[in-house]
Order: structure tokens, then sequence, then C-alpha cells
């Protein structure tokens, strides 16, 4: 079965006893999940270590980084390698967000570099992917998503690529208050779904998580994570709450 995640994506928020106190609710109040479905904090880089410390032996979470350089050392003032992170135990790292793509200028080139210096550290990408609101009005959902799969994924070996997780998150989604329908989110993750399977093969396709993101919460998240092609989602301003952010983690629990 695939793995069916929850993450938080806490961007460039809280302080450290705001993360602090924002984990321990969590971890309180989460029910017990089963063992295909874990819930990852995606937290600033200064908050990496003090999370992993609380999730450390409970299997149920993890700690994701938002971001790495895509270079592996060196003279890089104020940049990150994941080979870092791989020192502080972190499994899972964002890459491609669409805040990174157009504040950052991250581009297909430099994405794929950020990929291989974590798949080298043995991380794995949470690569994300996502149309703008005038590439779905004019139709071109598909198309884009596509171009994106193929410059960006689909350059990595089939035994690379085991190891991404996709987050699809339509731009119009992110921070708007405009879900994606249940319709709109199903079609498209089977779609990438089935491109995998032409890139790679069946069963790689079946494997692979793909969540939704985008405005994405407590009240929504059930009819989302309950589409056949949905294995969760990737959650920033509901995650900002215990509150909300475990309502989500309880959807998913209720489901699988
Ligand atoms: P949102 O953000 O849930 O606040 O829309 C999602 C994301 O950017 O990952």
């Amino acid at each position: 079965m695939r793995l069916k995640i929850v993450a938080g994506n806490w961007k460039m928020n809280n302080t450290i006893n705001e993360a602090q106190t924002l984990i321990i609710k969590t971890l309180q109040q989460s029910p017990k999940i089963g063992a295909n479905q874990l819930t990852i904090f995606a937290v600033p880089f200064p908050f990496l270590y003090t999370a992993s410390n609380f999730v450390k032996e409970k299997s149920q979470f993890a700690v994701a980084a938002q971001n790495c350089s895509s270079y592996a050392k060196g003279a890089f003032t104020g940049e990150v390698s994941a080979t870092m992170l791989a020192s502080l135990g972190i499994p899972f790292c964002l890459v491609g967000h669409s805040e990174r793509r157009t504040i950052f200028n991250e581009n297909a080139e430099v994405l794929i570099e950020k990929m291989k210096q974590l798949l080298k550290n043995r991380i794995r990408p949470i690569w994300c992917c996502g149309e703008n609101l005038e590439q779905r009005n004019t139709n071109a959902h598909f198309e884009v998503i596509a171009a994106q799969l193929k410059a960006e994924l689909f350059t990595l070996d089939k035994e690379e690529f085991k190891n991404v997780i996709i987050a699809y998150e339509p731009i119009w989604a992110i921070g708007t208050g405009l879900t994606a329908s249940a319709t709109q989110a199903q079609e498209m993750h089977q779609f990438i779904r089935n491109e995998i399977a032409i890139n790679y093969d069946l069963e790689v396709a079946n494997q692979t998580t793909i969540l939704y993101g985008g405005s994405c919460n407590a009240e929504n998240a059930k009819e989302l994570f309950s589409l056949a092609d949905v294995d969760g989602g990737l959650i920033g301003g509901a995650s900002l709450q215990p509150e909300s952010f475990v309502k989500l983690i309880s959807s998913m629990h209720e489901l699988h």
C-alpha cells in the first residue's frame, strides 16, 4: 500500500517557543495512525534539530527541511547543504515549492541539482508542481504539469525516482482559500500517476505518493484525502495551529 502523508509546511512562521508548543501539542493530540501513514513537520532550518529530537523514536512522525542548497559544500555563504541535513538525520526535504520557483527564481536546472544532492544523501525529496491561475483558465494545466515532470522529475532514473514524493499544488489555491475541487484534484493526480506509468512503469506509478496542497484544511481534507489518487496533503496555513493540524491527521486516519 502507498505511503499516506499529512505534511505541515510551516514556511517562514513561528519562533522556537511556538514551534515547540505546536509540535508537543500535535504529538499529544494526534490519533495513533497506521504503519503506512506519516505526519511530517516541514520546519525552518533553525528548528530542525529541536523538531527532530521531539519526533525521535516516534515512528508516525518525521521532520522535513523546506529547502537545501544545490551545491555540495564550500564557499556558499548562507546556504545549507543536503549533507548537513543528513547529518541531523532529516529524512525529507521540500523541493520546488512554487514560492521558491517564483520568489527565488529556482528553475529546473537548480531543482534537479537539489534533488541530486538530496538523493545522494538519502533524503527523500518532496517535489512540488502546480499551474498558475492563467494557465488553469486557459486550460493549459495538464500541459504545464507534464512539462514540469519531464523537465525535472523524469530526468531521474527509476531507482532515484522511487524515493520521490510528489505534491501537486495549484498556485491559485495556495494561501487563497480557493481549494481545488475533488474533480480537479483527482483528475490531475490521476494524470500525474499516468505520466509516471508511461515514463517508468505501472508498478512505480502505483507506489508513488502524490499529495495535494493548496488551501487544504480541516473542513475539506476528508473529501480530498478520500480520492483514489490523492495520498494526503501538504498543508500550509492549517498546519500552524495544533487543533486544525490534528484534525487533518485524524481525517487521514479515519479513511485508511
Ligand atoms: P496553504 O499552503 O495550505 O496555506 O494553501 C500550502 C503550501 O504552500 O504548501
